[in-house]
């Protein structure tokens, strides 16, 4: 099967510094690598149907312990799949290439534990973890381990985005100074046991779903983040649902500042009460030279040069598969993509998990930065 892939999606979001080479593990056969799936929930689902584009990937086996889940999962993979409630078993019983982990963000950690002893490639869900001191833990784990480790961060493979990514490291904007991403968009979707009702679940909504924006936000500087300082609330969302009689503590506003070396600046503008927008994501980067912009889902990317204030806006095509395949403007097939290349060929991780760590590290500033009123410095976290 061949689906379009922009040059940019595969050349620009690896690390600058990859060249490290996973002798050990690298997939010689051609036969399809063998997947399991942790979690077929939504994203779940999301990956299954990705996973059914992939001539190279073969979805193998499923644990999930909520049987709607996998029935879910069994009619939406529409071949004979091995079925587990537990993921122990799974692990144990089947012969596989690699794991997707899409279980709730508290499971990460646990589940985490387990698959990285195993000589299994691995790709997690956003985010690596909930809190900074299991983040740490799996770093530790992942050190010198011959697999890949992976964490989903599916932004950065939107092609409009990578595009913008492709024209910052090509020079367009000049020297970057700016960075400002927007999302505005829909409440949290209801999730299985409503799971994401709590940030003792979520790690909190700035680590939950922003771990994504803090990472390209450390994509796009590429410089070392500093200090963070941030407002939010939960001011709209929620606060009329109750479980167990507790009322969900999830923020649904914030603005997110982050400083990074060599004084670029990069804010954060979530608004989850916002069905009503044009975009869901705009991001805006702007250097000594020009000014960037990216728009999902209108997919157009716009580039402003100062010098005789010359604009250009270019429609950035996605497969039409790869779009109906998922949630995240065509990202989760790209990804994918990238994850088995990076099997196939022995490279590591595009966002490995140092880099997920950094973007938690963010989101838990940011929270911490809410809850104090003052600026967080990312090095008293460490
Ligand atoms: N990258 C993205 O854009 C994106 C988008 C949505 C969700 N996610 C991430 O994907 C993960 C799953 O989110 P979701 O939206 O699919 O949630 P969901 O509630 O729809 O699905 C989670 C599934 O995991 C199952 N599960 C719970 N504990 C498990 C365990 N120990 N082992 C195996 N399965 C278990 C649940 O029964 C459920 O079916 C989360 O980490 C979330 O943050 C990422």
């Amino acid at each position: 099967m061949s689906l379009l892939r922009p040059a940019a999606v595969s050349v620009i979001l690896r690390p600058m510094s990859t060249t490290d080479r996973l002798e050990k593990r690298a997939f010689s056969s051609t036969d399809p690598l063998r997947v399991g799936l942790i979690g077929s929930g939504l994203m779940g689902f999301e990956h299954i149907r990705n996973l059914a584009l992939q001539d190279d990937l073969h979805f193998a086996a499923l644990a999930d312990p909520n049987p709607p889940s996998r029935k879910l999962g069994r009619k939406t993979a529409k071949h004979r799949i091995a079925e587990y409630e537990d993921a122990s078993e799974m692990l144990d019983q089947e012969s596989l290439d690699a794991v997707i982990i899409a279980s709730p963000n508290f499971t990460h950690a646990a589940i985490l534990d387990e698959v990285l002893d195993r000589p299994l490639h691995v790709l997690v869900e956003k985010p690596l973890c909930t809190t900074l001191e299991d983040c740490d833990r799996v770093v530790a784990a992942c050190v010198d381990r011959p697999a890949i480790t992976w964490v989903g961060m599916e932004y950065r493979y939107m092609p409009p985005v990578a595009r913008l990514v492709a024209e910052i490291r090509g020079g367009f904007a000049g020297n970057l100074r700016m960075l400002a991403i927007r999302e505005h968009r829909f409440p949290f979707l209801k999730k299985v046991d409503d799971w994401n009702r709590f940030n003792r679940n979520t790690g909190g909504t700035l680590v939950e779903k922003c771990c994504h924006f803090f990472d390209l936000m450390n994509l796009i500087v590429d410089r070392e983040p500093l200090r963070v300082f941030a407002s939010g609330a939960q001011d709209v969302n929620h606060l009329d649902e109750t479980y167990g009689g507790e009322t969900p503590d999830i923020l649904d506003n914030a603005y997110v500042m982050v400083e990074y070396e060599g004084g670029v600046r990069a804010l954060l503008d979530l608004c989850m009460f916002a069905e009503a927008s044009r975009n869901e994501q705009e991001i805006c980067a702007t250097g000594d030279r020009g000014k960037i912009e990216c728009f999902i889902p209108e997919s157009l990317v716009v580039l402003g040069e100062r010098k005789g204030r010359a604009m250009e806006e270019i429609p950035i095509l996605v497969n039409k598969d790869a779009l109906e395949a998922g949630f995240h403007h065509g990202a989760t097939y790209y990804q994918q993509r990238a994850f088995a290349d990076a099997i196939r060929e022995g490279r590591s991780a595009d966002v490995d998990v140092q880099a997920g760590r950094k973007a938690v590290a963010i989101g838990v500033a940011a929270h911490q930065s809410i809850e104090t009123g003052n600026p967080v410095e990312l090095s008293s976290l460490a």
